[in-house]
């Protein structure tokens, strides 16, 4: 959860670490921190708060020096004060470390090293590190770092620091990614890529259990044993444009409008004709054809658009498809085994209950496929396959075009998999293909008609404000759908929540009977999803009964249905007229505007919502 980040080289690490934490901010805002060697000595500065803080503060007491260790955090352990933020020291004030993760046995390595004369001032689990790397540290950081990990449970990635070791930073990983950035006469170490795009698109995953030492000139990495690895670096497609504003207010506005340009790339990157390619799949045909069931695994936004996956799949392949949050499918005894194919999808790569779903789906004996979007992320590697989602850096914490880009993917690993499986006919794939083009240009289109800032929805937004405050707070948001854009009702509300902090529920339209009708008075506004689909009049019901009994309507409706909008419904989105089957690409995209407009109206933090962090590498 935490982004950490280290540099050598001839440049200012101060400077080039603010740089990068600037790109990492998104995995962790609550306190930042720095620790730069000059002149044999270690220089820290580190502040409570989110990192313009720590930014004003390095201008009015700048540090030199050009090797240097950085952190954005996420408090788990101790609450974010200046004491907690990282980098942490040993007792000399030698060793600096930042780390991201959990250190599981810490209280016992507390106690021990407290024992044996160590002097601890912070509440954080990560101060054991540099203390036990002080206790083997016989001249060689990269070695003590070595003896000090053996003795770590839990997950870590750190960069570590020695002021006799000027030019040189170590780091390690388990269970917390952690990548080398191979420069010219600098290099780094990372959380992840956009933390130096601005200086190198080379990188070296580090796998687990492995550690490296990095100096301007040189690259060491060994494994846990201390045995040499040899490994090339992989070239990072992504711009670094990419994790940069480029005009909008946030990366969630930013990233909304991207999302037809992503989809419109993945058919571009995916099709040979009509033909779908997934080149870096590693996965023999005969499997898809093969197996006799799906799971889908996936947690938070990646969880809805596996639910949407398997509407996709059950209807076109025919093939029993479950789906399950990562949370929950690695605790119970999930019934998977050699015939099942088991697709995990995460944005990030890293979140851990995902990378544990996995990790007992393999034991199991299941073959995995995950679907990804951060190159080399550990899920990605672990997996027996994978498919990567290219959409981009995703900088906000709401999720948007990685959820467009997880769809169209589905989309794309269905069609796949139908027509080995001969459930789809050619002239049928054809066709299919031919759709989600359009799919792709319909969003395009319905997006132009929101690119003014004073649109129909963030008015819509403004009204609800207003409403909110003459209920002193009280008003709740309902989402419902049914079918295929089901999930979309999930997701939808998911972004309301977590940006504007509103309470808000996703159900199954058809569910209401059963409970969640007596929710409604004149208090919560209910977002419907009526487009011209096979439970279209089934829909029209439901509005009906939610209006009879006062709750304030917003309709998702397609262009020049008169039906809905003559019954006189509080407040109608339109989006042009689609093939059902594909309709939740472009059906999220108002839902993603609405939570976005209504999180702004409150005046939010829309980017760095509260709470909340990026990738969540904890469980
Ligand atoms: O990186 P992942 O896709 O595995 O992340 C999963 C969830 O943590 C993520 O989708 C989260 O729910 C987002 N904040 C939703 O906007």
């Amino acid at each position: 959860m935490c982004g950490i980040i280290g540099y050598t080289g001839k440049k200012s690490a101060a400077k080039t670490l603010i740089n990068g934490l600037h790109r990492l901010e998104y995995r962790g805002y609550d306190s930042s921190g720095m620790a730069v060697v000059y002149d044999g000595i270690i220089s820290l500065s580190k502040k409570p708060g989110k990192l313009h803080v720590l930014t004003d503060e390095l201008k009015r007491f700048p540090l030199e020096g050009n090797t240097g260790v950085g952190h954005v955090r996420w408090a788990t352990h101790g609450v974010p004060n200046e004491i907690n933020a990282h980098p942490h020291l040993d007792c000399k004030g030698q060793i600096a470390v930042v780390h991201n993760g959990i250190i599981e046995n810490h209280q016992a390595l507390k106690k021990r090293l407290i024992r044996e004369g160590h002097k601890f001032t912070s509440d954080t689990d990560t101060e054991v590190i540099p203390h036990l790397i002080e206790k083997y540290y016989k001249g060689n950081l990269l070695e003590a770092t070595r003896r000090a990990t053996a003795l770590l449970k839990g997950s870590y990635a750190i960069c570590c620091l020695h002021s006799a070791e000027p030019s040189r930073i170590v780091g390690a990983r388990c269970d917390s990614p952690l990548i080398i950035g191979v420069g010219e006469k600098e290099n780094f170490l990372a959380s992840d890529a956009p933390a130096i795009l601005d200086h190198t698109k080379k990188v070296i995953f580090l796998s687990n259990l492995e550690l490296a030492e990095i100096s301007p000139e040189a690259i060491n990495i060994i494994d846990y044993k201390g045995r040499k690895i040899y490994r090339k670096p992989a070239h990072i497609k992504w711009d670094i444009s990419q994790a940069e504003k480029s005009g909008f207010k946030h990366f969630m506005l930013k990233e909304i409008f991207e999302q037809p340009e992503v989809i419109k790339n993945i058919l571009k990157e995916r099709l040979k004709g009509n033909r779908v390619h997934f080149e870096e799949l590693a996965i023999k045909e005969n499997l898809f054809r093969n197996i006799k069931n799906v799971v889908i695994v996936a947690c938070g936004t990646a969880y809805h658009a596996s639910l949407t996956g398997k509407y996709m799949m059950e209807e076109l392949i025919r093939i029993p498809v479950w789906v399950d949050t990562s949370s929950e499918f690695r605790y119970r005894k999930p019934i998977v085994n050699k015939n099942t194919l088991t697709i995990l999808i995460s944005q990030s790569g890293e979140t851990a209950d995902t990378l544990h779903a996995l990790r007992e789906a393999k034991k199991e004996g299941a073959k995995t496929l995950a679907i990804c979007n951060v190159l080399g992320s550990s899920i990605a590697r672990e997996a027996d396959g994978v498919i990567y989602t290219h959409a981009g850096p995703e900088i906000a914490v709401a999720s948007t075009k990685a959820y467009t880009a997880q769809l169209t993917t589905l989309y794309l690993l269905t069609f796949y998999m139908g027509y080995l499986r001969r459930a789809i006919s050619g002239t049928e794939n054809a066709r299919l293909l031919n759709e989600l083009k359009k799919a792709a240009r319909l969003s395009k289109l319905m997006l132009e008609g929101f690119k003014n800032s004073d649109n129909k929805i963030a008015k819509y937004a403004r009204d609800f404000r207003k409403y909110y405050l003459k209920k002193h707070n009280k008003s709740t948001f309902l989402y419902l759908a049914r079918n295929i854009n089901y999930p979309n009702a999930l997701e939808g509300a998911l972004k309301l929540k977590e940006i504007s902090y509103i309470a808000a529920e996703g159900y199954p339209a058809g569910e209401m009977k059963h409970g969640p009708i007596a929710l409604i008075d004149e208090n919560p506004w209910v977002v419907c999803v009526a487009t011209k689909a096979k439970v279209y009049e089934k829909m029209l019901t439901n509005i009906q009964e939610v209006k009879a009994r006062g709750g304030i309507i917003i309709a998702i409706v397609t262009k020049g249905d008169d039906r809905v909008v003559s019954q006189n419904i509080n407040y109608i989105i339109e989006i042009p007229e689609i093939d059902d089957f594909f309709s939740p690409i472009v059906v999220v995209i108002p839902l993603q505007l609405l939570a976005y407009y209504v999180a702004r109206e409150f005046g939010y933090d829309i980017d760095q919502p509260r709470n909340l962090a990026k990738s969540v590498t904890v469980e």
